[in-house]
């Protein structure tokens, strides 16, 4: 009997880069700070960075990502509205996680999936909601298309 196994790998290639002595210096000092031990790992997590945010200029493409809110639950009706609207996109929402944060603040973090276009309508109307303090929509991938 004979078994043939494929394996798909990836092929590493290496790659001279030409650059400002001093720019290098900030690079090296900035990557340190966030904990690289080398240049390479930083420079494929830029380039890694730069091809999710590609994916989310295209309308249809499939995205995860997430809805970070700051309110103040005081606010008249604020609560039941933002309740309502997650109730309008229940299909682009997974998870909602909520914490009191103090006396009057709330945090709320929803894990959102779907189309581009779906996953930014649902943020910007939850964002711009009146009494929502701050709110920031996080992208990224379901990482399959990144080595
Ligand atoms: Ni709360």
């Amino acid at each position: 009997m004979q078994v043939i196994i494929c394996l798909r790998m990836s092929v590493l290639s290496r790659i001279g880069v030409a650059i400002d002595s001093d720019l290098l210096d900030k690079f090296d000092r900035l990557i340190l700070q966030r904990g690289y031990t080398n240049r390479s790992e930083a420079f494929r997590d830029l380039i890694r960075d730069e091809l999710v945010e590609k994916t989310w200029e295209s309308p249809e493409s499939q995205v995860v990502g997430t809805v970070t809110l700051v309110y103040d639950h005081h606010v008249r009706m604020l609560n039941e509205k933002l309740t309502d609207i997650q109730h309008d996109y229940h299909r682009s929402i997974l998870s909602t996680l909520h914490v009191h944060l103090d006396h009057d603040h709330c945090l709320e973090v929803l894990v959102v999936r779907g189309k581009s276009v779906e996953v930014r309508k649902v943020a910007d109307v939850l964002i711009s909601t009146k009494g929502v303090k701050h709110g920031r929509l996080t992208i990224t991938t379901t990482g399959t298309e990144l080595k």
